[in-house]
């Protein structure tokens, strides 16, 4: 198991949801967290609750796709810092509308820019560090990283591509001591289902998920620490995705209608 005592973390998607929850289950560890997102209020009211349980983490405000403020990211962990040990890609957005419904391919492109792009932009910028650290990159992928999803073709894109480049710079990357863990959520209580774009790309203002079906952020976060201190692979957060796995190579129209079931259920 990894000792993050001093280490220095960074979490991007950090002001709500699975990254917020998952800066609170870290902070006790003794790392020095960096906290991104665009929101700075809510980064703030993060790194004060942070501070006030004896943390120490540092709120820095960014869009996760420009590439200024990724530098800028970077520049303050290896300068100010001294050390970047753990990069974890956890920004993210979704869609809620079938291909075949879409105004134009706006939500497409966006969806691949923040959810694809950015981390790998924001990998290539850390990856001395990180080198140098021997150091590790997470990545909160997604079931839909996995398998096919309807109304979710353009996020289900995104994260398959996030599987294949992270599934490939980790081997790359063995000889240099730098660790990829991706995570596979299924389902999480959190605001990305509100923020889902819908056909015209606009944020759908309501889940339309069966909210108390849900795993919560910090059941979630809970069971994604164990894993990055072990500097494991993956997980899976769900026994539906881990048979999932297994049925996508034995029977994987079947797989098709437990994701179709999934959707229709709104669970
Ligand atoms: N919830 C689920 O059901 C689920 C399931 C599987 C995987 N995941 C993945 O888990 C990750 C976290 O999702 P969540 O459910 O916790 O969503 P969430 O509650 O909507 O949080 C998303 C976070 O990403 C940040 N973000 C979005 N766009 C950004 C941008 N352009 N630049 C910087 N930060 C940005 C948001 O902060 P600001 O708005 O302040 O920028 C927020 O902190 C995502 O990658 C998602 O795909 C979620």
């Amino acid at each position: 198991m990894a000792d993050l005592k001093d280490k220095v973390v960074v979490i991007t998607g950090a002001s709500e949801g699975i990254g917020r929850a998952l800066a609170l289950e870290m902070a006790p560890l003794g790392c020095h967290l960096v906290l991104c997102a665009r929101n700075q209020e809510r980064l703030q009211s993060l790194v004060a609750e942070i501070h006030a349980q004896g943390g120490v983490a540092t709120a820095f405000a960014m869009d996760i796709t420009d590439r200024l403020s990724c530098t800028d990211l970077v520049t303050l962990c290896e300068v100010e810092l001294g050390r970047l040990d753990i990069l974890i890609h956890n920004a993210g957005i979704t869609m809620w509308s079938r291909f075949d419904q879409l105004a134009d391919l706006e939500v497409m492109e966006k969806l691949i820019r923040v959810n694809y792009l950015a981390p790998v932009q924001l990998t290539k910028l850390a990856l001395p560090a990180l080198k140098t650290a021997r150091g590790q990159i997470v990545v909160v992928s997604s079931l839909a990283g996995l398998t096919g999803v309807p109304e979710r073709s353009g996020y289900c894109a995104s994260k398959h591509a996030v599987t294949g480049f992270f599934d490939s710079l980790r081997i790359e990357l063995a000889a240099h001591g730098v660790a990829i863990t991706q995570i596979y959520p299924d389902f999480v209580l959190s605001e990305i289902h509100k923020r889902a774009l819908d056909a015209r790309g606009n944020p759908l203002g309501h889940s339309p998920m069966q909210q108390d079906k849900l795993m919560t952020a910090q059941q979630c976060a809970h069971l994604m620490v164990p894993a990055i201190l072990a500097r494991r692979r993956d997980l899976l957060t769900s026994t539906r995705g881990r048979l999932g796995k297994w049925l996508k190579m034995l029977w994987p129209a079947m797989l098709d209608w437990v994701a179709m079931k999934a959707i229709t259920q709104r669970k």
